[in-house]
């Protein structure tokens, strides 16, 4: 490679008579966020060179120099000495620059074969695929403290809502573990993205394929894939499994901020269900009795971005004509920014469950009111009295309109008075309606009662150890 006297890239710009524009330069350049990929890049080139050696396209010589040159940038990187270069546009013409300096000549060898659209697709997919393990690492840690938080609270009863209203008594431990069920989908979700990622774009080159005898299964097979890709120009445009990863992230983190919207209405002094430990609290510099759930709403507060970046990519590639257009260097911060933030709230929001205090007694006195066993009531009817469910429905309808009459709740009615309502009812009726039984009258699979929970628990343990 000759010095270039005027600045143009080293690489493409043997026909250019002017320099790039500075602000060309600044858009253009995508090496101080893609350098994320430099060990997947690395990786992908010793591969490459390995298989380019192996088809004789190049020396074993060659193949020496470029291979071990690729490990001295390898370990300049790991300890953080490698001078990354606004100039050279991306990680890919970095490290192939970096390349140049360490062993002259033969590192123009390395690119045969291949191109940067199929290098960075390659690197993309390493990349995601090892993002998914770290991701789903995250997710068993924190479904196994949910277990560990729902095994203590089986009996611990509180309202369950619907519409924000009191509807039904309900454990603790149910309302936990239905998070647990939430997260073991997102987890089946990373899993099944990460089989849509096992087919290698590398070989592909820049849209056609190669004039190369190159072995496509070889490469593919020492990168960790399952196989070559199957149509060069599909492997160069297509972003649907960065598409994948950005969505299930985005509905993970979904799931993470519904949780946190409910630990926050726990935590409020109108529930005080909960009380967050201090140091995953903060407080107000003005209102002095403060402690507010800052932690919870920063996690709820991230679905935005997810949101957003999954639109972002997705939109970018709405329309793109096949195959490569340099819109798609759009897609790394995207990536990038979803996964960090999709790892912090994993990690906050285990760190909230881990110190939560929960207030069983108040739980258990928001039970009292709301009339919340008015429908164990009616199925009681039912199963005693073998009444139509819509009979026992206005019965017990009538029921909570003398309650409400009376300002109290059913469970506070005199006996006189219910019997007024339908004969004999009085006292079976005040026997069943006590609050710490209703869980246990839940029958079907997947209710709240006990044996129920206990069971998901069970299931969940053996899923998880
Ligand atoms: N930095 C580019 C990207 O992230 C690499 C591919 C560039 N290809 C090209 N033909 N200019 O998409």
């Amino acid at each position: 490679m000759k010095k270039n006297k005027k600045n143009i890239n080293p690489i493409w710009g043997t026909n250019f008579s002017k320099q790039t524009n500075p602000l060309l330069e600044k858009i253009n350049s995508s090496i101080d966020f893609d350098k994320r990929l430099a060990l997947h890049d690395i990786k992908a080139s010793q591969v490459h060179c390995a298989m380019l050696k192996k088809k004789k396209i190049i020396s074993l010589l060659e193949h020496k120099k470029i291979f071990r040159g690729l490990t001295k940038i390898k370990n300049l990187i790991l300890k953080n000495r490698f001078k990354f270069n606004q100039k050279y546009e991306d990680i890919h013409m970095n490290i192939e620059m970096e390349l140049h300096k360490l062993i002259g000549d033969t590192a123009g060898k390395l690119h045969t074969a291949r191109s940067r659209n199929d290098q960075v697709a390659t690197d993309l997919k390493l990349w995601i695929s090892e993002s998914i393990k770290d991701i789903c690492a995250s997710l068993e840690t924190l479904q196994k403290n949910i277990v560990k938080k729902a095994n203590l609270h089986v009996y611990t009863i509180m309202p369950g809502l619907t519409h924000l209203q009191s509807a039904q008594i309900v454990s603790f431990a149910h309302h936990l573990m239905a998070y647990y069920e939430m997260l073991k989908r997102d987890k089946k979700r990373f899993l099944n993205n990460l089989a849509g990622l096992n087919e290698c774009p590398l070989g592909s080159a820049a849209l056609a394929g190669t004039s190369f005898p190159i072995d496509r299964m070889f490469t593919a097979k020492n990168l960790g894939f399952k196989k070559p890709t199957s149509n060069s120009m599909d492997s160069v445009s297509d972003r649907d499994y960065a598409l994948e990863f950005l969505s299930n992230i985005a509905i993970c983190g979904s799931h993470l901020s519904r949780l946190s919207e409910d630990i926050v209405i726990w935590a409020s002094d109108q529930f005080n269900y909960v009380s967050l430990s201090d140091d995953f609290s903060t407080g107000s510099s003005i209102m002095p009795q403060k402690k507010n759930p800052d932690s919870a709403e920063l996690v709820r507060g991230k679905m935005g971005r997810f949101a957003g970046n999954f639109f972002s990519l997705l939109t970018t590639i709405k329309g793109l004509p096949l195959t490569y257009s340099k819109d798609l260097q759009e897609d790394k911060e995207p990536i990038f920014d979803s996964f960090d933030n999709l790892l912090l709230v994993l990690k906050v929001i285990n760190g909230i469950i881990n110190g939560l205090k929960i207030n069983k007694n108040e739980m258990f006195n928001a039970c009292k009111k709301g009339n919340l066993m008015a429908t164990d009531l009616a199925d009681w009817l039912v199963i005693n009295y073998n009444m139509p469910f819509r009979k026992a429905y206005k019965i017990t309808a009538k029921i909570v309109g003398l309650a409400n009459k009376k300002t109290c709740q059913i469970n506070e009615l005199k006996i006189e008075d219910l019997n007024l309502i339908e004969k004999n009812l009085g006292e079976n009726l005040k026997k069943f309606l006590k609050i710490e039984n209703s869980i246990n009258y839940k029958k079907s699979i997947g209710s709240t009662s006990p044996k129920e929970v206990k069971k998901s628990i069970q299931i969940a343990k053996k899923e998880l150890y």
